[in-house]
C-alpha cells in the first residue's frame, strides 16, 4: 500500500514514518530495514539520537532507492551558529552515508542564538544542496512567525508534540496561515494512547486498535505523525491507518481528551515566547 502524502509548497511528505529516538544499535538497523520493506518510506532521526549510521544502513540493507524514501535529520541547539549548523548537517551526511537528506529541521529553538543567524545558515544549507527541504521543531506560534518573516526559503513543516492528551491549535492554526505542515511527534503520546480505554472503544468499532486510532485522528486533523516503536508487529499496525475514518462525533470525543499534558520535557526549556 502508498502511504500518502502531506504537502507543503513542493514538499511531498509521506504521512506516516518511523521515529526513531531510543533506537539504538542492531535494533535501529533492524527497525529501519523492516520499516521500509513494509512499505514505509519515511524515516524521522537526529544528530542527537545517536543513530544516523544506523538509519542509513538500515536504509542500504532494504535494497530500496535513495530517491523512493524521504530522510529527516535534525540540528541540535548548541549548533545553531551558521558555522556550526554546517558542520553539524555534514557530519550527519556523513554519519548516514547520504549526499543530501530531504528534510532538515532545526530541533529546538536557542535562546542563545540569534534567530536570524540560524535561519540564514538553514536557508544556506539547502541552496547548498545538504537538504532538500527545511524545517523547524518545538517552536511557538511567536517564533513560528519570526522564523516565516527571516525565511528566504520555505519552510514546511513544525515537527511538534502532538497527540489526543494535548491541544496544539494555536500552533497548528499559525502553521496553517504561513503554510507549513504540522509533524506531530510522540503521536501515541509514548505509549499511554495504546493503553487508553476510551480510544480502544472507539477503536472497536473500526476493528482497530487504540494506537491505530490516535494515529488515525492526527491524520484527520492533517499531520504527518512518526510513531515509534521497537515491535516489528506494530510496524504494521502504525501504518494501517487509512482503511477508516473517524466521524465528526469521534473526533470531538478525541479532542475532548486534551489536557495539556506534555510527555517530552520542556522543564529545561527558556520560555521563548
Ligand atoms: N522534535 C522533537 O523534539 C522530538 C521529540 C520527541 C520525539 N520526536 C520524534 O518523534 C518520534 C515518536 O515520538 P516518541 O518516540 O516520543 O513517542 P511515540 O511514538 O508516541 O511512542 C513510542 C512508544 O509507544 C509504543 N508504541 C508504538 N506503537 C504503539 C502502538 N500501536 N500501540 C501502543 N504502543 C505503541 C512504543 O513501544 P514499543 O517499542 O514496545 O512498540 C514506544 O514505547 C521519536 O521517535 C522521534 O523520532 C521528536
Amino acid at each position: 500500500m502508498d502511504i500518502p502524502v502531506v504537502t507543503s509548497g513542493d514538499a511531498r511528505i509521506p504521512a506516516v514514518g518511523l521515529g526513531t529516538w531510543d533506537l539504538r544499535r542492531r535494533t535501529c538497523v533492524r527497525m529501519v530495514e523492516q520499516a521500509f520493506r513494509l512499505g514505509y518510506r519515511h524515516i524521522d532521526t537526529a544528530e542527537m539520537y545517536g543513530n544516523e549510521r544506523e538509519v542509513g544502513e538500515g536504509l542500504r540493507a532494504s535494497g530500496i532507492d535513495r530517491d523512493d524514501v524521504f530522510i529527516t535529520t535534525k540540528v541540535w541547539p548548541d549548533n545553531l551558529a551558521p558555522a556550526d549548523l554546517e558542520r553539524s548537517i555534514k557530519e550527519s551526511l556523513a554519519r548516514l552515508r547520504l549526499a543530501h537528506v530531504d528534510l532538515l529541521l532545526i530541533h529546538w529553538p536557542s535562546p542563545r542564538i540569534p534567530l536570524p543567524d540560524t535561519i540564514g545558515a538553514l536557508c544556506r544549507m539547502k541552496q547548498a544542496g545538504f537538504a532538500r527541504h527545511i524545517g523547524i521543531s518545538n517552536f511557538t506560534v511567536p517564533l513560528i512567525e519570526q522564523a516565516v518573516r527571516l525565511a528566504t526559503e520555505p519552510l514546511v513543516t513544525n515537527q511538534i508534540e502532538w497527540h489526543p492528551y494535548i491541544d496544539q491549535s494555536k500552533v497548528v492554526a499559525s502553521c496553517r496561515r504561513h503554510g507549513l505542515s504540522v509533524t506531530a511527534y510522540s503521536p501515541i503520546a509514548r505509549g499511554r494512547a495504546g493503553g487508553d480505554a476510551q480510544l480502544r472503544r472507539i477503536g472497536m468499532h473500526h476493528g482497530k486498535t487504540a494506537g491505530q486510532v490516535s494515529l488515525r485522528f492526527l491524520i484527520q486533523e492533517g499531520a504527518v505523525v512518526i510513531p515509534r516503536t521497537s515491535n516489528p508487529e506494530r510496524l504494521k499496525e502504525n501504518m494501517a491507518i487509512f482503511d477508516f475514518e473517524l466521524d465528526p462525533g469521534e473526533m470531538d470525543e478525541i479532542r475532548g481528551l486534551a489536557g495539556g499534558a506534555r510527555v517530552v520535557d520542556w522543564s529545561g526549556a527558556p520560555n521563548w515566547d
